[in-house]
C-alpha cells in the first residue's frame, strides 16, 4: 500500500510515497491516490521517472485529457502535454515562461473547467546553495469557504462572477515575456473564449463540498454590481482566500508529479529565479469524466 505524509497543518497538500508510475499502478493503488486527491486537493508523487506517454496514460485515469494552451508550447508529438519552461532552444522558447503568475484556477474562463492538472518537474531552478526556486503556492478554496462567517456565507451565496480570458490577455500583453508568436496566439484565443459566468460558491462536482471560485485577473466582475464595489470585493476576497492558514507552499524536486484540483484549490507560481536558471515542466490538463473535450487551442 502507499505511504502517506500530510504536509504540516495546511488544509490541503499531501505526499504519497510508494507509487512508481513507470513500474505500473494497480487499480487499488490508483483508487487510494484518487481518494487522497479528492480529500486533500493537492497531492505530490515523488521520485517519478516517466515518459510523456506514461504521464498522459496516468493522467487519463483521472478523466479525459484536455488540449490546453498555446499551440507553439505543446510537446512535439504529444499535444496533451503543455510545456512550462524558460528554456530557449535554437532561438525558440520551448515552453511558456510566465505561466501562473497570479492566483488562479486553470481554465476558469471556459464553461466546463477542468478537474485537475498534473505537472511533472523535469528541471528545477536552484539557488547558489542548491535550494530549489520557483515554488508553487496553493490556496484551499474549500477551507476558505468553510471559515467564512455565517453572514458572509449568506452574502456570497448566489453571487455570479464573470470570468474573462480576453481581459486577462490584455493585461498580460503589457508585461509578458513570452515570444511574439505566443502573444499572437493568445490574441487569437481571445475570440475563442467569450466571457463565462460561474457561481462564486461552487459545489465540488465530486465531493459536493462548497468552494470559493475566484481567479485573480480572470474573474473580472460580480454580475450586477457597480464596477468599483465589484473590484474591491474581488480584491478583498482573493486576499482572504490566500491567507497563510489556507495555503500550502510546494518546494519542487526533480521527479515530482504534482496533481492539483481546480475547484478546491487555486494556485500561484513564484518567479524568483533568473531566465538562465532553467525550469522545465510538463503539464497535462484533465476534465471531469462527463465533460466533452473542448480542444481549447489556438489555431
Ligand atoms: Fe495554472
Amino acid at each position: 500500500m502507499n505511504k502517506h505524509i500530510a504536509f504540516s497543518s495546511a488544509p490541503l497538500g499531501h505526499q504519497i510515497l510508494g507509487v512508481d508510475i513507470a513500474a505500473g499502478v494497480s487499480d487499488e493503488q490508483f483508487k487510494e491516490v484518487a481518494d487522497t486527491f479528492d480529500k486533500y486537493g493537492v497531492v505530490v508523487l515523488r521520485n517519478q521517472k516517466i515518459t510523456p506517454e506514461q504521464h498522459i496514460d496516468f493522467s487519463r485515469r483521472f478523466g479525459p485529457t484536455e488540449l490546453y494552451g498555446i499551440a507553439s508550447y505543446l510537446l512535439p508529438g504529444h499535444p496533451e502535454i503543455f510545456v512550462v519552461s524558460n528554456i530557449v532552444e535554437n532561438g525558440k522558447p520551448i515552453g511558456m515562461a510566465d505561466a501562473g503568475r497570479t492566483w488562479h484556477s486553470d481554465m476558469c474562463y471556459v464553461t466546463s473547467p477542468p478537474r485537475c492538472s498534473l505537472l511533472y518537474g523535469l528541471e528545477v531552478p536552484r539557488d547558489d546553495a542548491g535550494e530549489p526556486l520557483g515554488d508553487t503556492l496553493f490556496g484551499s478554496t474549500q477551507a476558505a469557504y468553510d471559515a467564512l462567517s455565517p453572514e458572509m456565507k449568506q452574502k456570497v451565496e448566489g453571487l455570479k462572477v464573470r470570468n474573462s480570458y480576453a481581459t486577462n490577455v490584455e493585461r498580460k500583453q503589457k508585461f509578458s515575456t513570452v515570444s511574439e508568436k505566443a502573444q499572437v496566439e493568445r490574441l487569437k484565443n481571445q475570440a475563442k473564449f467569450p466571457d463565462v459566468i460561474h457561481s462564486l460558491v461552487r459545489q465540488h462536482p465530486i465531493t459536493g463540498r462548497k468552494c470559493l471560485y475566484l481567479s485573480e485577473g480572470l474573474s473580472v466582475a460580480i454580475e450586477g454590481w457597480p464596477p468599483e464595489e465589484s473590484d474591491k470585493f474581488i480584491t478583498e476576497m482573493l486576499a482572504y482566500m490566500t491567507r497563510p492558514e489556507f495555503v500550502y507552499r510546494h518546494r519542487w524536486c526533480e521527479g515530482d508529479l504534482l496533481i492539483w484540483d481546480n475547484c478546491s484549490a487555486i494556485h500561484l507560481a513564484i518567479p524568483d529565479f533568473a531566465a538562465d536558471n532553467h525550469r522545465r515542466m510538463h503539464r497535462t490538463t484533465i476534465l471531469y469524466e462527463d465533460s466533452v473535450e473542448q480542444g481549447q487551442l489556438a489555431a
